[in-house]
């Protein structure tokens, strides 16, 4: 079995504390749009907890995102510019997951440095880093504070439409999550991404077919 580095520590210090963050985030917003079904924790709390855990990821999201614009890192996110090829790689990763790995086939993708997410995570975590992570943010620090930030509330169609737009994207978010936590539990062993997302280092098993990536 060799290692291969694969999560810089910027990126591993990012994603613990994003995902952590994100996990309070949840709570905290559970708590305060359905004060009457859950009492994790008092609504006043729950605001504060919100607001701060918001800005802390706010400011963690200008990390990784000047990490991967500062370095050749960034390669690991550039997306594969011909749709054939595109389409056949997501294709192959979804039978994959939906079929061959039930019958113990090999991942069909094989990370490098550069080229470490399979085409579905390719796309996936463009969209959830480039667009929606960043809407999410903006609308969070618009609803912080409404009175501040009227006219660009406005702008954007008004409170309701900035709050549904909030609500929503943290649907998406809780549904990211489940999926992206399942699938990161397939590798050669249950604990192997999460390993290599602590450590840095993924395994990279001997044999050309082995299993080897998400
Ligand atoms: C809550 C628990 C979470 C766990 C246990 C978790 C686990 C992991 C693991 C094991 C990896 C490495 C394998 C892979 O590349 O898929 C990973 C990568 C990644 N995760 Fe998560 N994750 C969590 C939450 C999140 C959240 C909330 C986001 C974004 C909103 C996120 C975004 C990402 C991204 C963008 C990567 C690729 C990072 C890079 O290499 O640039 N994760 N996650």
């Amino acid at each position: 079995m060799n290692k291969l580095y694969i999560h810089p520590l910027p990126v591993r210090v990012w994603h613990w504390t994003n995902a952590f963050g994100f996990v309070l985030l949840i709570a905290s917003g559970l708590q305060i749009r359905y004060l009457d079904l859950f009492q994790l924790m008092p609504f006043q709390l729950a605001v504060q907890v919100h607001n701060w855990i918001g800005f802390i990821l706010i400011a963690n999201f200008f990390i990784w995102l000047s990490f991967y614009l500062f370095t050749d890192k960034i390669k690991v996110y550039h997306p594969e510019l011909s749709p054939v090829k595109y389409f056949r790689a997501s294709f192959r990763q979804m039978q994959f997951y939906g079929y061959g790995i039930f019958k113990g086939d090999p991942n069909p993708h094989h990370p490098t440095a550069y080229h470490k997410f399979n085409a579905l995570q390719s796309m996936l975590y463009q969209i959830i880093m480039m667009m929606l992570v960043p809407i999410q943010f903006f609308s969070g620090v618009l609803l912080w504070d409404v009175t501040r930030f009227a006219s660009l509330i406005d702008l954007f169609g008004g409170l309701r439409v900035v709050d549904s737009v909030h609500v929503l994207l943290f649907i998406v978010f809780v549904g990211f999550i489940v999926v992206h936590v399942y699938l990161a539990s397939l590798g050669h062993t249950p604990s192997a991404h999460f390993k290599a997302m602590i450590t840095g280092y993924e395994d990279i098993e001997d044999e050309p077919h082995a299993d080897r990536a998400v």
